[in-house]
């Protein structure tokens, strides 16, 4: 969604904010804009598009002032045009904002009957000019704690003022603000990633939390303006790759690291040497465990799906799965003996967080998967279990959607050999074939040229299918779901088995359908699927783990992946859709890295 920047220093601010704008567009954005303070005057330069044109503006009209707030929008309220894009600024306040004022609305009716006047069509100018008139009798930190009273909904805040030049104020309920640290320089920003280049010392706002910089100190206060300490985390190190060295996109170079980050997360927790997983520190007691709820949106949901099936075959475990935003609003039955696990590449999706929330004041024990360990999934979790992908930059996720699988399989291992539900034969020997996942994976990504050829089928269909059985089946979604972020074309994952229950009618002559069948239990039964889309004219692509493709010339196209262990398929087979995605969208001109209405972190409902 947005993403919020604020520098106060002792020199000027704007190459600096507009430099964290550019680490902070992987979030998915339509404008941009900034406002600092020069001799007591609020300059603001905002534009319509990429923060390219917003660089432009200050070249022909430079912005000296050594405080100041910059934001990329992502629209919520109101079309994205430069009367929309963020700071909104009286002569007294600039405000950049993060989320949704839920009841802007009744506020902006409220002001307007008092003859307030608006320029645009947004929730975040409502608070500039409730600020503004709280400014009338008290001062800034009041000014805001009275406004955010207000608020009903979700907001993090940046507020710079006329009258108070050296001061930054920022708040944060729902949606993540960091706050960085620097030598005579201090910052807020939406994620640690947007102040990567200026510092590594970074504290997190709390929901409820306000904070008040200057260029030599931050101080904090609690939601009844009560003052607080905060945590300084170091940042680590290694999430160093910010940029696309050789190749053309951050997917492709995503795609391609995979065999390394799954390397990295599968030696974060298993020792190669004592042949064991090395997780130990369970919120409840593995053997009390009645009952896992695995919870997740988009991506982070199908691994969820993927996982059921593996909790389901290994462990003696009930095995649950819901959508963020369908467990959020469900009448539960909370229990102590059940585990709530949160899984989340940003850590930030905010219907994930509000199902965490849900579960955290029913006092139950959660976990979270996660790839940014600050986070605050993460930070509000029981427990955290961290998938080690390094910063995946491409909206649609890839690397990280491999290192959920595998941690939720290395966890189920290690639940299923505690609990007795597997022998320590089976396990050990699951082990070392997991070890095994990465040269495959590897090996699959050399296939490259293949999936283009197969590429060209969908790049002029007007659609297209993907079908699978068992675990395959959250691969079929999770291929559609590239396909459709990526190249903007119509795909559907649907479960094989389902096809003669009503999508039957959709098979027509040349509509191009995935077919993902391993050699499992399902083998025979999906073939027998295919076939019937087979006599209707679908044209086949066929993706298996078979040494041979003992099938029909129907096949259109066949793409094996190596076999290791059933189990582990899924992440096998994700592989060739992952770059059939990304050359159908290559083919079609898409964006790859910032497909349209979409954003890296969905920190909005
Ligand atoms: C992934 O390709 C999608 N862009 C999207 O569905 C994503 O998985 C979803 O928004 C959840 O994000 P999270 O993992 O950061 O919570």
């Amino acid at each position: 969604m947005c993403g919020i920047i604020g520098i106060a220093s002792n020199k000027p601010v704007s190459i600096n904010i507009i430099n964290s704008l550019k680490k902070l567009e992987y979030r998915g954005y339509d404008s941009a804009g900034l406002a600092t303070l020069t001799d007591n005057t609020i300059n603001e330069k905002k534009c319509s598009g990429r923060v390219e044109e917003l660089e432009k503006i200050l070249f022909k009209t430079p912005s000296n002032g050594n405080i100041g707030i910059g934001h990329v929008r992502w629209a919520t309220h109101g079309i994205p045009n430069l009367v929309n894009a963020h700071p909104h600024s009286t002569d007294q306040v600039s405000v950049v904002h993060n989320g949704i004022i839920e009841n802007s609305d009744e506020l902006k009716k409220e002001l307007e009957a008092e003859g307030i006047l608006f320029k645009s069509q947004t929730d975040t100018e409502v608070v500039t000019l409730l600020i503004t008139e709280a400014l009338k009798k008290n001062n800034p930190l009041n000014s805001v704690f009275k406004t955010l009273k207000k608020l009903k909904g979700s907001f993090a805040l940046g507020i710079i003022f006329k009258n108070f030049s050296n001061i930054i104020i920022g708040a944060r309920r729902g949606s993540p603000l960091a706050v960085g640290y620097s030598k005579e320089e201090n910052y807020i920003g939406s994620d640690s990633y947007a102040l990567k280049s200026m510092t590594n010392k970074i504290s997190y706002l709390d929901d409820g939390e306000l904070c008040l910089l200057t260029k030599d100190e931050v101080s904090f206060y609690d939601a009844n303006l009560k003052k607080i300490n905060k945590k300084i985390l170091t940042m680590s190190e290694n999430d160093t790759s910010t940029d696309k060295g050789e190749f053309k996109h951050f997917m492709i170079k995503e795609i391609v690291e995979q065999p390394d980050t799954v390397r990295n997360c599968i030696d974060e927790y298993v020792d190669s040497l004592k042949k064991n997983i090395n997780i130990f520190n369970f919120p409840i007691e593995p053997q009390k465990i009645n009952k896992i709820i695995l919870i997740g949106c988009g991506t982070a949901y199908n691994s969820c799906l993927t996982a059921k099936y593996w909790f389901e075959e290994l462990t003696s475990i009930d095995i649950e799965i819901d959508i963020a935003s369908e467990f959020r609003y469900r009448k539960l039955k909370f229990d102590s003996n059940n585990l709530y696990i949160f899984v989340s590449q940003s850590g930030e999706t905010a219907d994930t967080a509000a199902a965490l929330d849900i579960c955290k004041k029913n006092n139950v024990k959660t976990c979270s998967i996660v790839n940014v360990i600050e986070s605050t999934i993460a930070r509000n979790s029981d427990w955290v279990l961290p998938i080690h992908a390094g910063i995946e930059i491409g909206v649609a996720s890839t690397k990280a959607f491999l290192g959920q699988l595998t941690v939720l399989y290395i966890l189920c291992l290690k639940l299923a050999f505690i609990r007795k539900d597997i022998d320590e034969k089976t396990y050990i020997k699951k082990i070392s074939n997991l070890k095994k996942l990465p040269e495959a994976i590897k090996r699959c990504i050399k296939n490259d040229s293949n999936v283009q050829l197969m590429a060209k089928e969908f790049a002029s269909a007007k659609g297209s299918m993907f079908l699978g059985r068992g675990s395959s089946f959250p691969i079929a979604l999770e291929g559609a779901l590239k396909l459709k972020e990526l190249s903007y074309l119509h795909a559907e994952g649907y479960p094989a088995g389902e096809m003669k229950h009503g999508p039957l009618a959709l098979i027509e002559e040349g509509l191009p359908v995935i077919v993902i069948a391993p050699k499992d239990k399902y083998f025979e039964k999906t073939i027998s699927n295919m076939q019937e889309v087979i006599a209707r004219g679908g044209k086949i692509l066929f993706i298996t783990d078979q040494k041979k493709e003992s099938l029909n010339e129907n096949i259109r196209f066949g793409f094996r992946v190596p076999h290791i262990d059933n189990l582990l398929s899924p992440m096998l087979l994700t592989l060739p859709l992952q770059m059939l995605a990304y050359h159908v969208a290559l083919l079609k001109n898409c964006d790859v890295d910032k497909p349209r209405n979409l954003a890296k972190s969905v920190t909005v409902e």
